[in-house]
């Protein structure tokens, strides 16, 4: 079977597992994200490859080399979803690495380095509010308090769900390296582009420079006064959905200044209200939730704008009578790529005659705790229509072999 039948199979496979009836759901730790493992290494199987689970209980998918005592050549990306999500935002990247190791594997290549693809479990902040779970359990990167915290749906902890699907969580809480990052070659992560540059650019390939870091609350609450809508004049409310609105567009003008001066920042605030079971139109809101995320490629300006962001808060509070209780905070740094890497990865553009620009990513991925870990790490992009975290994600087949083509030029040069 070509590697286009391969893959548009997978892809449709993962769909028909994993599709919630509106986009797609493969939960973190949660059933979706198992059968897409699963169903991935169903696969792997059939084209001959090596597959096993980690102590994270990621997939990892290994072409044996022959000198095993070599640092290995790793590639892939992650396996779970937003809920309602896309079927390429991450498994893109695991099933590009698949058909290399496959194609490598069907014409009898013998690479002198093992190469291994991950399926990374965990990647998404939307059920535990930490990303990146499932590689920074490989670098003894969680604590006990990232463990116990409750997923968005069950309330199950972050540490019962990993255990669940077999994950050491006794190694992974007492911070144990369970992987060596000394026995790692590179970290090789193809992945949709999830903003609209490259179609902008009419270009289906990107070579990334970095990866923006962020600092997230799941849940701060604003807490006023519930009162009768009509009997409290303004001079006397503490109305959190104002209080919470004029916080939102205090921040959203130091976002613009801080544009204005030349800064990188994205600010978010993904889930916003009043409390369902209390809300009413006659009941002044008492009580708001929200998350907030602020996400730059510099750690000084991640720093800068969450003090202003608290300023404000502070100010609002004496302003209009209300409190915030803040919930913990939660860090991503920022990362850079491998200019060796970025070098090699556009020197296999170049070679496959494939026009490929360097371009910064706003997107976390796994890339960035692989470098930190002090991985050489890099990634390529794949142009995709529609944006991303939404059912619309759209990546052309085509492009995505542009993608493959790049991923196992580069593997290949390294592997010889
Ligand atoms: C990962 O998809 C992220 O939130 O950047
Ligand atoms: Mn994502
Ligand atoms: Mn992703």
């Amino acid at each position: 079977m070509t590697s286009l039948r391969v893959g548009q199979q997978l892809f449709e496979r993962l769909a028909e597992l994993t599709g919630d009836g509106v986009g797609i759901t493969r939960a973190s730790y949660g059933s979706g994200e198992s059968l897409a493992l699963d169903a991935v290494e169903t696969v792997a199987r059939e084209l001959g490859l090596a597959t096993d689970r980690d102590h994270g209980a990621n997939l990892v998918v290994t072409l044996h080399g022959s000198e095993p005592e070599l640092p290995y050549i790793a590639c892939g990306s992650h396996l779970d979803s937003v809920p309602q999500g896309g079927n390429f935002d991450g498994a893109a990247g695991v099933i590009a690495g698949l058909l290399v190791l496959g194609r490598l594997r069907a014409e009898g290549f013998v690479p002198r380095r093992p190469i291994k693809l991950f399926g990374l479990r965990g990647e998404e902040s939307a059920r535990f509010g930490k990303a990146y779970i499932g590689s920074r359990a490989l670098f003894g990167e969680l604590t006990g308090v990232d463990l116990s915290a409750k997923s968005s749906d069950t309330h199950r902890s972050l540490g019962d769900c990993m255990r669940d699907v077999g994950a050491e969580v006794e190694r992974i809480e007492r911070g144990e390296r369970l992987l060596d990052a000394g026995r790692v070659f590179v970290w090789l992560e193809l992945h949709i582009e999830q903003g609209p540059v490259l179609i902008a650019r009419g270009q289906s390939i990107g070579i990334v420079t970095g990866i923006r870091g962020n600092i997230r609350h799941r849940a701060i609450e604003c807490i006023g006064e519930a009162g009768h809508s009509g009997a409290i004049p303004r001079w006397l409310r503490h109305d959190a959905v104002f209080a919470t609105a004029e916080l939102m567009t205090r921040i959203d003008h130091h976002w613009r200044t801080l544009l204005e001066c030349g800064k990188d920042l994205v600010v978010t605030s993904g889930l916003f209200g009043t409390v369902p079971e209390e809300h009413a139109i006659a009941r002044i809101p008492g009580h708001v939730r929200f998350s907030f995320e602020a996400r730059s490629q510099s750690h000084d300006t991640l720093e800068e704008f969450y003090n202003l962001f608290r300023s404000e808060c502070a100010s609002i509070c004496e302003e209009r009578g209300v409190a915030f209780n803040f919930d913990r905070r939660i860090d991503s740094g920022p990362a850079i790529m491998d200019r060796e890497w970025i070098e090699r990865l556009k020197n296999a553009t170049k070679s496959l005659g494939i026009p490929a620009e360097e371009m910064p990513s706003g997107a976390g991925h796994d890339a960035a705790v692989f470098a930190t870990a002090g991985v050489p790490s890099a990634m390529i992009f794949v142009r995709n229509h529609n944006g991303s975290h939404n059912p619309e994600e759209d990546m052309d087949l085509a492009d995505f072999l542009e993608g493959v083509a790049v991923l196992r030029e580069a593997i290949t040069e390294a592997a010889r």
